[in-house]
């Protein structure tokens, strides 16, 4: 399976960092989205990267415009139909994932692998609503994108040898380390690390310690680099939430209950860094 051409599709925090990386190791990308004001945000991002990267000598300004060079601008879903693999970077939602997964479905070629950087979702019911499911996988990127190390890679039931090889050998060119992973609500990541940060937002909801002094506790005493309430709003409270619920559902267990506090923030659209607004005021 030879892939050359990468379309990203959502260019928040995301698709963006995985356009960006997906054009460092020189594959040619598209990325979508689904107005101008989005795409323009998420290439904002890749530039300001990538200008850092400049600054302090990893790369060239020749390098950095050729990396710019092969990122399309998409406003189209039917664009999917010049690409070797689609990666899904929108919502964590499943209703919108299975009708993104449909429409590329029924516009891609047959050799075109779907992948989803889903959170939690599970793969296999991605997979039944279109008629390859042996060629849909998850590819689940860590956030930042261009600097953490992980990629989980998740099979569905019906994904073959060959497209899980595929997917695992492009994390590699990547520069990522893949880790095979089955599809089960949180996959490994998120069902480790979300109940942890639902678990602070319960420290802070029954008055047990500030949200500065339960981030404060993590750092200091776990050297976790950011503290869980500050990873919360970095992830987006609205993610976490979502997981959450999927944890809920899926594993059926008391113990994944959303705390409360974070319905609330997620009811008021403080949802973390992106919105300017969640335990912590960005400016
Ligand atoms: N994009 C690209 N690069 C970034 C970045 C971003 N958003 N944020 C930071 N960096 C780079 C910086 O440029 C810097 O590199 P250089 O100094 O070499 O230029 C490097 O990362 C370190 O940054 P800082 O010195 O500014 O800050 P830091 O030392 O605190 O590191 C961090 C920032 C890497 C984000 C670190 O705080 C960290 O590892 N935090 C935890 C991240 C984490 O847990 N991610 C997983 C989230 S869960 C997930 O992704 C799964 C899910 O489904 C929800
Ligand atoms: P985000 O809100 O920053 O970005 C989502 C983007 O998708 C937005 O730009 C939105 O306009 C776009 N979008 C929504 N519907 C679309 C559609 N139908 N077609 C094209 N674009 C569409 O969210 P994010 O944090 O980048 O998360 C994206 C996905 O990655 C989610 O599934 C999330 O669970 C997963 N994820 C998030 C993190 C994290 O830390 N935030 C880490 C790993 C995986």
């Amino acid at each position: 399976m030879s892939i050359q051409t990468i379309m990203v599709i959502g260019a928040g925090q995301m698709g963006s960092g995985i356009a960006q990386v997906c054009a460092t190791a020189g594959y040619d990308v598209i990325l979508n989205d689904q107005k101008q004001e989005f795409f323009d945000r998420g290439l904002a991002n890749i530039t300001k990267n990538l200008s850092r990267d400049v600054e302090k000598g990893r790369k060239t300004e020749e390098e950095k415009a050729a990396i710019l060079s092969r990122l399309q601008q998409s406003l189209s879903i039917d664009d999917a139909k010049n690409a070797d693999i689609v990666i899904e970077a929108a919502v964590e939602n499943m209703e919108i994932k299975q009708s993104i997964f449909r429409q590329l479905d029924s516009i891609a070629p047959a050799h075109t692998i779907l992948a989803t950087n889903t959170s939690s979702l599970p793969i296999t019911e991605l997979a039944a609503v279109t008629n390859r499911p042996e060629k849909v996988i998850g590819m689940h990127f860590m956030n930042p994108v261009p600097v953490m190390k992980l990629v989980e890679v998740i099979r569905g039931l019906a994904t073959t040898d060959e497209v899980y090889e595929a997917v695992r050998d492009l994390s590699v060119k990547l520069e990522k380390t893949p880790v095979e992973v089955n599809d089960f609500p949180g996959f490994v990541a998120n069902r480790i690390l979300l109940p942890m940060i639902n678990e602070a937002i319960y420290t802070v909801y029954e008055g047990v310690a500030s949200i500065e002094d339960v981030d404060t506790v993590m750092k200091l005493g776990m050297n976790h680099p950011m503290g869980p309430l500050t990873l919360a709003d970095f992830i987006g409270l609205d993610t976490c939430l979502a997981i959450m619920e999927i944890l809920h559902e899926g594993l059926g267990d008391s113990k994944y209950r959303p705390c409360p506090l974070l319905r609330k923030y997620v009811a008021a659209g403080w949802v973390g860094k992106k919105s300017g607004r969640g335990f912590y005021v960005y400016e």
